[in-house]
């Protein structure tokens, strides 16, 4: 019979992966923490409207790249491509802002975007993100990127990241530079990619994201948005890159970067890394303060960002990072079948005692059972065998200091005890 294959594009987290997994999910809760960020958990779908009136109905993810059905009852719903939309959705559903005027939260979980597959690019990839509401202080988009370059230092890569930062400024500013830019862009029309004209009519200012040599050409004289700053917007990204500076957290302003979803006004930036190819963005953010009265709330503004989490752990393999070694601390020979019963209930009080035990299920040799061990690298192996339940004592070989003791069955603890806390 034929095998079923998973999904291209999406990947199976094998178990010695997994526990790489756990080791960064831990170091992320605990930056989490230290900033007082607490989790938020949305349902991996939602209705495609929340999507399309979010990130927006011109932008790559939802003209491209969203996984949608009509389900029964005739909804339209859609598997989440991001998580930002989902959050404001909640945050206004749940009357968030209630119960504090600054929320602070922060998710994990997989979402879903039909890309082309390749090296840190997948169909069904994961993120960690941050989502901070109420502010519009220039202290409140510096401790969202404060967030990201302490979890990069903790994991020992923050200098294997470049970020770049950029204001896209306020309402305003976007609606006389937009203005500005059409006037630039529309002697060359004709000149422009499909996919630009369509922005050129719909949102002018991602036609500065285009990879396109010719137009990176045509757009060297463009005017730039830096030009249209109101004084506030001037004053907002001079106060961040100011505390950033206070921070010693390295920038580079990059006056084309607007990113790929619609909902962002003034503060945006990446962090890249050349580990990881032709896919370098590692984490992406930035302000909307629109978004919650776009998707039907108050008046709140709100800022944050996501991390692709299969690209970090790519640059942590790259750079060889010490991931926690999860190896157990006993394994447990029987080689007596009268004797199970003894290794079944003295696993069970080592285990309550915290010691991580396995043992073998196939009744294999000593021999077979020996080479397991050493392959799972534990420190003790406690062997029962013919002679040992005969006297009610059990055999432990250290495998680090190449000894070997008999104790009684009864004493065990006490060795244990004394010896792994020693
Ligand atoms: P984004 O730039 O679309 O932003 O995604 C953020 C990160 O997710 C990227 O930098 C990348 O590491 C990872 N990523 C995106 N697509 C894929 C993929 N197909 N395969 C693997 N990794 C991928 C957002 O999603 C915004 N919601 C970020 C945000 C939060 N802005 C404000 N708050």
């Amino acid at each position: 019979m034929d095998k079923i294959q998973s999904i291209k594009g999406t990947h199976d987290i094998l178990p010695y992966e997994s526990e790489k997994w756990k080791d960064l999910e831990d170091i992320i809760y605990k930056t989490c923490d230290l900033f007082g960020f607490k989790e938020i958990r949305t349902p991996i779908f939602e209705k495609t409207n929340l999507f399309l009136r979010g990130i927006g109905e011109v932008t790559d993810i939802v003209s491209k790249e969203m996984y949608s059905w009509q389900d029964r009852d005739g909804s339209n719903l859609t598997l989440r491509p991001e998580l930002t939309a989902s959050v404001v959705r909640s945050y206004i559903q749940h009357n968030l802002k209630n119960q504090s005027s600054s929320q602070r939260l922060f998710y994990m979980g997989p979402l879903f975007r039909r890309e082309r597959p390749q090296k840190g690019r997948q169909r069904q990839f994961h993120q960690f993100g941050v989502e901070a509401f109420g502010s519009e202080n220039p202290e409140q988009d510096v401790e969202i990127i404060s967030i990201a370059w302490h979890l990069l230092s903790l994991l020992g890569i923050s200098n294997k990241v470049q970020l770049k930062i950029n204001s896209i400024g306020s309402n305003e500013c976007r609606k006389n530079y937009r203005k500005a830019l059409l006037d630039f862009i529309k002697p060359n029309f004709n000149l422009l990619s499909e996919v630009s004209k369509v922005r050129f009519e719909k949102n002018p200012l991602r036609i500065l994201d285009t990879k396109n040599p010719k137009e990176i050409t045509i757009l060297s004289d463009a005017p730039k948005i830096s030009d249209y700053y109101t004084n506030e917007d001037k004053t907002h990204f001079q106060t961040i890159l100011k505390f950033l500076g206070c921070l010693n957290i390295p920038y580079n302003i990059d006056l084309g970067l607007v990113r790929g979803l619609d909902y962002y006004t003034r503060t945006v930036f990446e962090f890249t890394s050349n580990s990881l190819g032709a896919q370098d963005a590692l984490l992406g953010g930035g302000r909307y303060d629109n978004l919650v009265q776009d998707l039907g709330g108050k008046v709140v503004p709100g800022i944050g960002f996501a991390a692709g989490i299969e690209r970090l752990l790519l640059i942590l393999e790259a750079e060889k990072y010490n991931f926690k070694k999860h190896t157990p601390d006993i394994y447990f020979i029987c080689i007596e079948q009268n004797a199970i019963q003894v290794m079944l209930s003295l696993s069970k009080k080592l285990r309550e005692k915290n010691y991580i035990v396995v043992f073998d299920l196939l009744r294999r040799s000593l021999k077979a059972q020996m080479r397991e061990a050493n392959r799972f690298k534990v420190r003790y192996v406690l062997i029962i065998g013919q002679e040992e339940l005969a006297h009610k004592k059990v055999t432990i070989k250290d495998l680090q200091k190449k000894v070997q003791y008999s104790y009684n069955q009864s004493d065990l603890f006490d060795f244990f005890n004394f010896k792994i806390n020693s």
